[in-house]
C-alpha cells in the first residue's frame, strides 16, 4: 500500500478558529526540521479525510484500518487502548466513568500503522474512533467534501469503522497528521513538534513528600527534620493550601500567624537539600496583592469567589508571574498548580462554558487551554531566571510535552493511576500514581513501588499528620489486619526510595531521550513492540528508560503477578534469572516487589542511593550487562538544573566487551563501583 513519506503534514477544512491549541500555544518544534510543516492541498485532503459541516458544528471522517489500534486521547485513566470506543473530551476534575471526561484530554491519537492524528480544537469534540458502522461508502454519505476515490491511499479501508471527529461550535478545523516509521517514530515527532519531551531537574527524579496541609511552621520544621533524621529518600518538599492566608479562592501571601518566620523556615529546609514547591490555584482572592491588578485580564465571572485569569492575555501573565517570581525568589524551586480543570460530576465548582474572557475566549475554549496556558505562565518565571522547575499541575492538553507538569488526580483507584501511566505517555503527557494513605501496609507498598517506576515519585501526604509509614496504628482495628511492625513498614519503605533514587541516572537519561528525540520515559510496551498482539492491549507494563521493563504490582489483585515478556531473552533484575521472551510469565510477589526485567543487550546503570541530589551529587554505579554481547549504555552529565546546562551536557557512555568495561568521556557526575555480567 501507498504509504505517506514520514514527516507532519496540515489538512485545513473549512474555516478554522481563531482560538484552537495551536494558536493560542503556538508549540516551537524543537527540531526545526519538523517546523517545516507542508500544508497538504486538497484534493489530498479530500481524498484521505473527509469533512462536512452540519448544524451546529462540523464532522471528520479519518479512515482507519481493521487490524489498527489506537492509543491517546490524553489521559485516560480507564482505558488504554481506544479503538473501538468513544471519547467526549471534557477537561474534568473527576473522570469517574469511561466518557472521556479527563484532566487532560487531548484530541490526538496514534495507530499502530505508525501515524497520529491531531485535531487543532479547544472545543469539547467528540471521537468516535472506529466504533460506528456507517451505512454504506463514503462516497454515499451525503455532503462529505470527499469524493474521490479511496483506493491507494496508505490509511484507506473499505467500509466503515473509520474514526469520526465531531466538533459541535466550530465550522472548521485544522488536521495535524504525523507520519513515523512506527507508532513510536510518530508520537516522537507529536512531542517533538510540541517542542521535545520536558527536562525535569535531576533532582525532579527524586522523591517529593507534600506534607499535611494544616502544619504550621514547627510542625514542618519537625517533620523535614524527621525525614532526614531518619533516612529518607527525600528531594522534593511541597506544602498544601494551608501555607496562604487564604486558599479557597488563593491570597499567595504566606500566613503569619502559622508561619512566624516562612523565609527562615524555606532557607533551613533548602540547607536540609530540600526543594520547595508550593500548593496553589488560578483564582485570585479579593484580599490577594494582585487582586486589583488582575481584575481587566480576567472573566466575567467568579470561582471561589476568586478572578479567573486568562493567561493568554499578556498583563495577565505579568501580574500573575511577577508576585509569583517574588515568592519564587524566597526559594521555591516550583508550584503545583491544582483546580485547572473544572467539575461537572462531585462539586460543581468552576467557571461555565459561557464565561466571557477577555481575549475573546469563552469558558469552553478556556477549560481546553487553562491547564497548559497556566503552566507556560509559571514556567517563564523560572526559565527568565535561567533555570528548570518541576512542579504538577491538574490539567493540561495538546502540545504539552515540553511542559515541566506531571499530572495527578484527586481519584484513587489503584489500577486506574496505573493506567494512567500508560494512556498519559501516548498523548505527551507525564502522570503519576501519586500515593496518599493507605489502609494497610501491603497497600501503602503496593502503591509506593508503582510509583518508584512513574515519572514521577510524589507522596502526597496532605491528608496524613505524619508520613503515611507512621500511621501503623490506625490500622490495628481493622478486621483481621495485622497490625505491622512500625519499624518493618518504615524500612520496607526507605528501601523502596532508595530504589527510586537508584535508578536516577538512567531515568535523567531517558527524560533527555524524551527532550531531544520525543520518546516516552515511562511508557507501554506497546509502543516499542507494535506489531507483538499480546501487547496491545497491556497498560499495566513499561519500559522505563533503555532496556528496563518494570510490571508493577497493581494492589488488590493478590500476589501473583503475570507479566507478558516481548519477544527476545530476559533477565529479572532482581534474581539475574533469564527468561525467554514472547510469552507470559508469573512471578510471586511480596508487598513492595517491583518486578524488573533487563533485556538482552542492555548495560543497566543503578547508582549507590543518595538521600538527596545536589549539583555535586556524584553517583557511584553498580553496571550489570545482560547477555554475551557487547553492550553500551550513555548518561548525561550536566549541571542538573539550568537550561544552558542542557547544551552543554556531556554524554559518558558505558561499553562493555567481555569482562572489559570502558568509558569515554567521563565527567565528573559518574564513578563505577561495580561490573558484572550476566548471560
Ligand atoms: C486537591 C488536590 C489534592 C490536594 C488538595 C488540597 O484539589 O487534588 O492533591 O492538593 O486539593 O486541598
Amino acid at each position: 500500500m501507498e504509504k505517506l513519506a514520514s514527516g507532519i503534514y496540515r489538512f485545513r477544512f473549512g474555516t478554522p478558529e481563531d482560538l484552537t491549541p495551536f494558536r493560542v500555544l503556538s508549540p516551537v518544534a524543537a527540531d526545526r526540521r519538523l517546523g517545516e510543516l507542508p500544508d497538504i492541498p486538497l484534493p489530498f485532503g479530500e481524498e484521505s479525510i473527509g469533512f462536512r459541516l452540519r448544524k451546529g458544528g462540523c464532522l471528520l471522517e479519518i479512515p482507519l484500518s481493521a487490524d489498527e489500534d489506537l492509543y491517546g486521547m490524553g489521559l485516560q485513566l480507564k482505558s488504554f487502548r481506544q479503538s473501538g470506543l468513544k471519547k467526549h473530551l471534557r477537561p474534568n476534575s473527576d473522570p469517574t466513568a469511561d466518557t472521556g471526561d479527563s484532566h487532560a484530554p487531548v484530541p490526538f491519537y496514534i495507530s499502530t500503522a505508525g501515524y497520529g492524528i491531531l485535531v487543532d480544537t479547544a472545543r469539547y469534540a467528540h471521537f468516535y474512533l472506529g466504533n460506528c458502522k456507517m451505512r454504506g461508502s463514503r462516497q454515499d454519505r451525503e455532503g462529505f467534501a470527499s469524493a474521490g476515490t479511496e483506493v491507494g491511499h496508505w490509511w484507506i479501508k473499505k467500509g466503515s469503522g473509520n474514526v469520526f471527529v465531531d466538533i459541535p461550535a466550530a465550522s472548521g478545523v485544522d488536521v495535524y497528521v504525523f507520519c513515523g516509521t512506527d507508532i513510536r517514530d510518530a508520537l516522537a515527532r507529536y512531542n517533538l513538534f510540541s517542542g521535545g519531551g520536558a527536562l525535569p531537574p535531576i533532582w525532579g527524579l527524586g522523591v517529593m513528600y507534600r506534607a499535611y496541609m494544616y502544619a504550621d511552621q514547627r510542625r514542618i520544621e519537625e517533620l523535614a527534620r524527621t525525614l532526614r533524621d531518619t533516612g529518607m529518600p527525600c528531594d522534593m518538599f511541597g506544602f498544601e493550601p494551608g501555607w496562604q492566608t487564604h486558599y479557597y479562592s488563593c491570597s499567595y501571601k504566606w500566613d503569619e500567624e502559622k508561619f512566624p518566620d516562612h523565609a527562615e523556615m524555606l532557607r533551613s529546609l533548602c540547607d536540609k537539600g530540600f526543594k520547595v514547591n508550593v500548593w496553589e490555584h488560578a483564582y485570585v482572592h479579593p484580599e490577594s496583592p494582585i487582586f486589583e491588578d488582575m481584575k481587566d485580564c480576567s472573566a466575567d465571572e467568579y470561582v471561589w469567589d476568586g478572578l479567573v485569569p486568562d493567561f493568554s492575555v499578556t498583563k495577565a501573565q505579568k501580574v500573575f508571574g511577577d508576585h509569583h517570581r517574588a515568592l519564587a525568589e524566597e526559594g521555591l524551586t516550583g508550584f503545583k498548580l491544582d483546580e485547572c480543570d473544572n467539575s461537572d460530576y462531585t462539586a460543581n465548582w468552576g467557571f461555565a462554558d459561557f464565561a466571557d474572557f477577555p481575549s475573546g475566549m469563552d469558558g469552553e475554549q478556556m477549560h481546553c487551554l487553562m491547564g497548559e496556558l497556566y503552566q507556560k505562565t509559571m514556567t517563564e518565571i523560572f526559565t527568565k531566571q535561567g533555570r528548570r522547575t518541576w512542579g504538577e499541575s491538574r490539567s493540561s492538553g495538546a502540545f504539552a510535552a515540553p511542559l515541566p507538569y506531571v499530572l495527578y488526580s484527586d481519584l484513587y483507584d489503584h489500577e486506574d493511576f496505573v493506567r494512567g501511566m500508560a494512556s498519559a505517555a501516548c498523548s505527551g503527557l507525564l502522570w503519576t500514581p501519586e500515593v496518599r494513605q493507605a489502609d494497610s501496609n501491603e497497600e501503602l507498598l503496593r502503591r509506593i513501588a508503582a510509583a518508584v517506576v512513574s515519572p514521577q515519585m510524589v507522596l502526597n501526604c496532605y491528608q496524613v499528620k505524619t508520613p503515611p509509614w507512621t500511621q501503623w496504628d490506625m490500622w490495628k482495628n481493622l478486621e483481621g489486619e495485622l497490625l505491622p511492625d512500625a519499624d518493618e513498614l518504615t524500612d520496607a519503605v526507605r528501601e523502596l526510595l532508595k530504589m527510586r533514587m537508584r535508578l536516577i541516572p538512567h531515568l535523567y537519561a531517558a527524560y533527555y531521550r524524551y527532550h531531544e528525540c520525543g520518546i516516552p520515559p515511562v511508557r507501554p510496551l506497546v509502543l516499542d513492540y507494535p506489531d507483538d498482539l499480546h501487547l496491545r492491549a497491556c497498560y499495566d507494563e513499561f519500559m522505563v528508560g533503555d532496556g528496563l521493563l518494570a510490571a508493577p504490582v497493581i494492589y488488590g489483585r493478590g500476589d501473583r503477578r503475570s507479566v507478558i515478556l516481548p519477544g527476545g531473552k530476559w533477565y529479572d533484575v532482581m534474581t539475574g534469572e533469564a527468561f525467554d521472551g514472547g510469552r507470559e510469565i508469573v512471578r510471586e510477589t511480596k508487598p513492595g516487589d517491583i518486578p524488573l526485567f533487563a533485556r538482552e543487550g542492555t548495560l543497566l546503570a543503578l547508582a549507590e542511593p543518595v538521600q538527596f541530589v545536589t549539583p555535586e551529587t556524584v553517583f557511584d554505579l553498580e553496571l550489570t550487562a545482560y547477555g554475551a554481547g557487547t553492550v553500551s549504555c550513555t548518561l548525561i552529565d550536566d549541571d542538573g538544573e539550568s537550561l544552558d546546562g542542557t547544551g552543554q551536557a556531556l554524554r559518558t557512555t558505558f561499553c562493555a566487551e567481555g569482562d572489559i568495561l570502558r568509558a569515554t568521556d567521563q565527567g565528573s557526575r559518574y564513578r563505577v563501583v561495580s561490573f558484572k555480567r550476566i548471560v
